[in-house]
């Protein structure tokens, strides 16, 4: 192998790695969180029937304070999304800085797809969160939190 081969091969080894790091964090809690395609809302002016029914939403305090709990209810879809054994919200998932900060399986029959957890956060932060449809895929919905 000769220098320009083997510059070839790691330029092409860089790319295979470089996949879309986000498709990779959606494999991070393991079953259902495949490498399938991330959706996000497009046009926030303007939503698309879909985006209207899988946006995750994300609902907040009004004040949050730097160290202090409070709690984040996460939910799908502006009129909420069905949850028949035939149509339903697999998970509904949350990250933090691009960390994994908490996961909740649904089941039809027996949840509506409305999640919270309770928080802690010391600074600045981007929250993602992340569900899944069973016949409509990953969505993903991104908030800039500034306590304080
Ligand atoms: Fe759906």
């Amino acid at each position: 192998m000769n220098r320009r081969d083997f510059v070839k091969i790691a330029t092409l080894s860089t790319g295979v790695l470089s996949l879309d790091s986000s498709l990779v964090r959606a494999a991070e809690y393991g079953a259902g969180s495949t490498l399938a395609e991330i959706q996000r809302v497009k046009n926030p002016g303007k939503l698309s029937a879909l985006e209207k029914k899988h946006a995750p939403l994300i609902r907040l305090p009004e004040k949050i304070l730097p160290g202090q709990p409070f709690d984040l209810q996460l939910s799908v879809g502006q009129t909420l999304h069905p949850m028949s054994a035939g149509h339903y919200i697999d998970y509904i998932e949350l990250y933090i800085d691009q960390q994994p900060a908490g996961r909740c399986e649904l089941r039809p029959g027996f949840n509506d797809p409305v999640v919270s957890f309770r928080l802690r956060i010391e600074g600045p932060a981007v929250l993602r969160v992340r569900e899944y449809c069973n016949l409509h895929g990953l969505w993903e919905t991104r908030l800039d939190l500034q306590p304080g």
